[in-house]
This record gives C-alpha cells, structure tokens and sequence, in this order.
C-alpha cells in the first residue's frame, strides 16, 4: 500500500513538473493573461466599451478583416507596450459590416504585450496572447491555453515563430518601434 502511495505521488509530481515546464499555457500565464484582459478593459481597448480603430483587409492567419491599437498598460508595477489586433471573420465578413457591429464578426482579439527586460530575452520580452471575445482563452489543438510565450520552442508553428520573420527584428509586422 505505502509503495502505491510512493509510486503515485511520484507519478502526480513529475506529471505536475511536466505541465508547469511548458513554455506556454500553464497557470501563471492564464493568471497573467486574466490581469492583462483586466488592464485591456479599463483601457477600453477590448469589451463593451472599447474604442474603435478603423478596420483593415488582414491577411492569414489573422483574419479577413483586422484592426490593430497600440498603446502603454500596466499590470502590477509593470508598464510595457501593448498591441491589441481584433481578428473578425463570418459568412459576408466586410470592412464595413465590421465598421457597423463589430462585435457580431469578432473572432479572437490577438495581444503582444511588453513584459518586464528577462522575461524571454531571446524574444524581446513578449506576452503572446490570444482570447475570444469574452476574454477566456483561445487553445491549440493540443489543448493548451494560448497565453505566455507562445510556441516557444517550437521553429515550425506559433505566435513567436512567424512574429520572429517581421521585419526590424523587433518581431512586429506592422511598424517598428
Ligand atoms: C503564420 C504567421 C503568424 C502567426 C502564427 C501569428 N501571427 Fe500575428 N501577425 C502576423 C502578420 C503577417 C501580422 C501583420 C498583419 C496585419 O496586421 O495585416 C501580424 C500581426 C500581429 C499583431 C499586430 C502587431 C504586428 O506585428 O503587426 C499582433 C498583436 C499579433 N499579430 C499577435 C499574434 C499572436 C498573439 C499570435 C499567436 C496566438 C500570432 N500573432 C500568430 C503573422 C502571424
């Protein structure tokens, strides 16, 4: 009995080092990109008060149509850039049907924010995330939790290896900073 008890906590622990050793999607992140919604909201940058920018044609894996805001949060007694891209889509999806309801196209609002120097040093420091229109989180098709570094680690797919061929090295598309 004593050594089933030994064998599963070792099980539950190593399986609970395995989980919180991802790069992303793990519970501090969603912790984190819960607080990051939060500081979007009062920012009126998401949710039912938010401002709106003008949208775009956008181009894959974003969505049809896009707009993009940028600006400085502060979560904690941290202060870092943020860029917030809306990704619209749907059936006869158009730059003014989303200019008039936005919210009924609204698909994934896709964030980049500045977290403090050491926080993924090889990637300029970004917190990837990307939410659905609530505020809960999008996942992959493993399941995990969009939040944190995303896919650090991983050359082919994710946030961070196509943000990692933007122009200027600063892993931005759309202006360098
Ligand atoms: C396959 C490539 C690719 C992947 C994967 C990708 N992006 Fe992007 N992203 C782009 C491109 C291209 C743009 C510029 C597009 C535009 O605005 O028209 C962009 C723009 C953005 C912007 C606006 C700032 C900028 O760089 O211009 C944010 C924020 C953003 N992406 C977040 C994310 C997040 C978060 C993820 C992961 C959940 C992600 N992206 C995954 C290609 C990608």
């Amino acid at each position: 009995m004593k050594r089933i008890l030994i064998f599963t906590a070792t099980f539950l622990f190593v399986a609970s080092c395995v989980v919180s050793s991802a790069p992303f999607g793990n519970r501090e992140d969603v912790e984190y990109s819960q607080k990051l919604w939060k500081a979007l909201e009062s920012s009126k940058l998401v949710g039912m008060n938010a401002i709106r920018s003008t949208p775009y044609t956008g181009v894959h894996p974003h969505g049809a149509i896009l707009d993009t805001m940028d600006t400085k949060l502060t979560i904690g007694d941290h202060t870092g850039m943020v860029i917030v891209k809306k990704n619209y889509g749907g059936p006869d999806v158009s730059k003014a049907a989303v200019a008039s309801d936005p919210d009924m196209y609204l698909k994934a609002v896709t964030v980049m924010f500045k977290r403090e120097t050491g926080y993924d040093s090889g990637n300029q420091d970004w917190f990837w995330a990307k939410f659905k229109p609530d505020g809960s989180l999008h996942t992959n098709p493993k399941k995990m939790m969009l939040a944190g570094r995303v896919a650090k680690g991983n050359q082919a797919a994710g946030c961070i290896a196509c943000h990692a061929g933007a122009p200027g090295g600063d892993m931005i598309f759309n202006f360098d900073r």
